[in-house]
């Protein structure tokens, strides 16, 4: 990565990225910019810029003021823009500058949509989120890249609070890219031992990092990702980390994530479509490789608690079989209907092993049903949560890092719909019925009545275009929600 700077002013060869609204009769500057040559708007609405959210012009100013290059990026009326779309718009320019190559990039901060340390925060997210591609597996000899040097320009007052949205920027979107990274790891390179030592990896600076082995899972009774495991030549490992600040800790958080490495389906073997994607099932899971990668260069006075239960879902000659009843790390026995519903099965054990951590509340990230993106579309996270204030600040986190999450109900009646004639619970409820639901009621089984929240982020975890951020495949969402979470 190059570096992230603050100026104080623009240099003329540098090309520099200014936000522009949408007036009625034309364009017009952010404040950060109203000194610049009305003639340049002009122009560009000739050009045919009309300062819609997400609209790009480059332009060459006369005499090259104020600077070479100039490109407008439209950020929709100065009403409803705010600092998403300040996000989108970096992650637009970054996009350009993937194309142009310029050594450097000057992005004038346009004191309009939040405060600097804000609105710093956003750009640098927005480059970085924008700027990132997949290419490890590319031969390429010039892989694609942001420019070595970018300049947050704004006035020397500002300095301290652009630097510190500079250093809070970096901090956020490098972790998401890094569960990016993971997810889009092909699933044969990222077996359960290789998460583990990825996670090993993370340790030192106030985290602890506990990686339990087959063995280990044994002693400790966790028989439903064991079970999940049986079918798979790679054994499985429960991740725990564990942030601890040096003071006093202000909170204790417990993350839990799915880390399903592949999902097959199992013996309920999936579709050949149905299976293609299916790399990033381990989303949950890296969220919690994200965060904690934040956490140690933040430092915050919370406690966190990072768990991830990482195996494949493979049909094998031993594998778990439709009728199988397992037994929780909590005690309660699980009849398996369906060896494809197995992100609920390994979540039993994490869960479990979560609630009698000494935390105050528990948040588990899981690519847990299809039936999210049926109910929701690709935008939102689906939420469940036996707990209202932890709804309103996980809310109000999402506010702040524009992912978005909607609460569904753990409606009560359907309880009896994973009841099971032979064990205590089924993991499958009734064909084509509140699917994501489901999932959420069969989770909080196992979290001991603590204050809880559960995501299914199977609907927003991937986007097959790029159109969130840009490149296909995995987004990277909720690591910078939870870091905010966190941080509240
Ligand atoms: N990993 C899948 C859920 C999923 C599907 C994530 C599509 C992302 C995209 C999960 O393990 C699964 O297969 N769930 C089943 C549950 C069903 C059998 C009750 C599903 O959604 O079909
Ligand atoms: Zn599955
Ligand atoms: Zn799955």
């Amino acid at each position: 990565m190059g570096q992230i700077l603050f100026n104080s002013t623009l240099d003329s060869k540098i090309p520099a990225v200014v936000v522009v609204f949408k007036k009625d009769d034309g364009l017009m500057w952010a404040q950060a910019q109203e000194g610049f040559p009305k003639d340049v708007l002009t122009r560009a609405k000739e050009d045919g810029l009309k300062g819609s959210t997400g609209s790009t012009l480059l332009i060459r100013p006369d005499q090259g003021k104020p600077a070479a290059r100039l490109l407008l990026v439209g950020a929709g009326s100065r009403k409803e823009a705010d600092l998403h779309v300040l996000r989108r718009l970096a992650a637009k320019a970054a996009h350009w500058a993937l194309e142009a190559k310029p050594k450097a990039l000057a992005f004038l901060v346009p004191n309009e949509l939040g405060s600097y340390v804000e609105e710093a925060q956003a750009i640098v997210e927005g480059l970085i989120l924008g700027g990132y591609r997949f290419q490890k597996h590319q031969s390429k000899a010039e892989p694609v890249a942001l420019p070595p040097k970018i300049l947050l320009v704004g006035p020397a007052v500002a300095r301290k609070s652009i630097e510190e949205g500079i250093r809070r920027g970096e901090i956020f979107a490098q972790a998401a890219n890094f569960s990016r990274d993971l997810i889009n790891e092909p699933p044969s390179l990222k077996t359960p031992e290789t998460l583990g030592r990825i996670a090993k990896s993370l340790a030192g600076k106030g985290i602890r990092a506990t990686v339990f082995n087959k063995a280990q899972l044994k002693r400790l009774k966790m028989n439903a990702l064991l079970g999940v495991n049986r079918g798979s030549a790679h054994p499985p490992v429960l991740v725990h980390l564990h942030y601890k600040p040096v003071g006093r800790a202000r909170k204790r958080i417990a993350i839990v994530g799915k880390g399903i490495t592949f999902d097959s389906g199992g013996l309920s073997l999936k579709t050949a479509d149905g299976m293609m994607t299916m790399k990033y099932d381990m989303a949950g899971s890296s969220i919690v490789f994200g965060v904690f990668q934040a956490l140690a260069k933040l430092r915050p006075d919370v406690e966190v608690h990072g768990i991830a239960p990482i195996t494949e879902n493979m049909p094998g000659h031993d594998a778990y079989k439709p009728g199988d009843v397992v037994r929780a790390y909590n005690g309660k026995s699980i009849e398996v209907l369906n060896t494809d519903a197995e992100g609920r099965v390994v979540l039993s054990d994490a869960l479990s092993y979560a609630a009698k951590l000494p935390v105050d509340e528990i948040i588990d990230a899981a690519t847990l049903t299809g039936a999210a993106t049926i109910a929701l579309g690709r935008s939102y996270a689906a939420l469940m949560s036996n707990n209202q204030s932890l709804v309103d600040r996980l809310q109000s986190a999402a506010e702040k890092s524009g992912e978005k999450m909607w609460r569904l109900p753990l409606e009560p009646a359907y309880r009896d719909h994973i009841r099971s004639k032979v064990a205590d619970l089924k993991n499958i409820g009734n064909a084509g019925e509140a699917g994501t639901i489901i999932g959420g009621l069969f989770l909080e089984e196992f979290v001991d009545g603590k204050p809880w929240a559960h995501l299914d982020i199977a609907s927003c975890g991937w986007s097959g275009d790029g159109a969130v951020w840009g490149a296909p495949g995995a987004v990277g969402v909720m690591v910078r929600t939870f870091l905010h979470h966190i941080l509240n």
